[in-house]
């Protein structure tokens, strides 16, 4: 299993512990887990609703890409720490990791 943590907008950490191998993004298994994310663009890094801010474990992620940076670069709400839940696939890069879903 894959364990990290969701911090609640009142700073509760709640666990998600997801299996090994499912071929998911985070923003996907956010919805899964009844987050409320809009994702209104799908997935396509096109419109941030699906926004999160890594708390802890950053450096453990895949870069993000260009079109990633470009969309978080247009979103004053965004800092060192966002990413677009939509661009981090669901591996072992995210044991440990804590995130804060922006907004
Ligand atoms: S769902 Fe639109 S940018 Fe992630």
């Amino acid at each position: 299993m894959i364990n990290f943590i969701v911090e609640s907008h009142d700073g509760q950490h709640i666990p998600i512990s997801v299996p090994e191998g499912i071929s998911l993004n985070l923003m996907e298994v956010l919805k899964a887990s009844d987050y409320d994310i809009l994702a209104t663009c799908g997935g396509m890094a096109l419109c941030a609703t699906c926004m999160v801010q890594v708390l802890k474990g950053g450096q453990q992620l895949a870069s993000a890409l260009d079109q990633e940076l470009d969309m978080l670069d247009r979103m004053p709400a965004s800092d060192d720490k966002s990413r677009l839940s939509c661009q981090i696939a669901v591996n072992e890069q995210l044991e440990g990791c804590v995130f804060k879903i922006a907004g």
